[in-house]
């Protein structure tokens, strides 16, 4: 039996010259935890080319969606940033990943730290009602260089705490915190300089990070997971060592080379 199903595009949508994304048909059978990744890609000369993609849906929808950067030369993304509605792609039937909300331990804050296509795990973890269960609070910080690459921007702060579901849970739990570092914006820095210096707890009014009643889920280049990880090892969290063992925080990184 294939391990793939063939999805269809059905919205495409360009952020900037560098990102974009994209919603597909899902599979009846597609089961997966909010946080999630699949292989997805496109058959070249016969053969399946694939990548590791965060799902940015939620698993109660239809659809799936998928966040994208375009890689100049990247052998996937130099095609899929065409495509188009009515196109299929690949999509794996076996889901997996370490960033879901049960692989940590109770608390009462959920940190998401996220740098560039980074977010996509946290569009679908800030949809989970269940999230809002378990957290008094979600602080979502997304980093990025320049204001374009904020991607969602609008979704998040606009759209998502109007929704008729849970758009209460929204207004009341979730903190939003995008920053730029190579352009003028409201909050400007690295989120580990931020985090450092304190002014991003000064900024959103709460109180700094703290393991016995913060959790933190982790994505972004190597080198942002590096420092982020160190950052919270340095202030007492531990690691979740493996799916299934909980910890104060888990970590995955962002597939950028593709
Ligand atoms: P900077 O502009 O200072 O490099 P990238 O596209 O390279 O993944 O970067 C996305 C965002 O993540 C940028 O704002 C970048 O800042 C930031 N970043 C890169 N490396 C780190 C790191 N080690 N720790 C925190 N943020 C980082």
């Amino acid at each position: 039996m294939s391990k793939f199903t063939y999805e269809t595009v059905s919205h495409v949508h360009h952020w900037n010259d560098t990102l974009f994304s994209f919603k597909t048909t899902r599979d009846q059978g597609l089961r997966f935890e909010n946080g999630q990744f699949v292989m997805i890609g496109l058959e070249v000369d016969g053969k399946p080319l694939l990548r590791a993609y965060s799902i940015a849906s939620p698993n109660y929808e239809e659809h799936l969606e998928f966040f994208s950067i375009k890689v100049l030369n990247g052998p996937l993304t130099s095609l899929l940033q065409h495509l188009k509605v009515g196109d299929k792609v690949l999509v794996s039937k076996k889901p997996t990943g370490t960033l879901v909300l049960a692989d940590l331990l109770p608390g009462k804050r959920l940190f998401m730290f996220s740098t560039g296509t980074g977010l996509a795990p946290f569009m679908s973890l800030i949809q989970d009602p269940e999230a809002y269960e378990q957290y008094e609070k979600i602080i979502l910080i997304h980093g990025v260089r320049t204001v374009s690459e904020l991607a969602y921007e609008d979704f998040i702060s606009k759209v998502l705490p109007e929704n008729e579901f849970f758009g209460e849970e929204i207004r009341q739990k979730l903190l939003y915190y995008p920053t730029v570092t190579r352009e003028a914006y409201r909050n400007q820095g690295r989120l580990t300089d931020l985090i450092e210096s304190g002014k991003l707890f000064e900024d959103l009014g709460i109180e700094p990070l703290n393991p016995e009643t913060d959790r933190g889920m982790i994505c972004g280049s190597p080198a942002m997971l590096d420092d982020t990880s160190e950052m919270l090892n340095r202030r007492g969290f531990v690691i979740s060592p493996r799916t299934g063992v909980p910890g104060h925080y888990v970590i995955e990184r962002a597939f950028v080379e593709k």
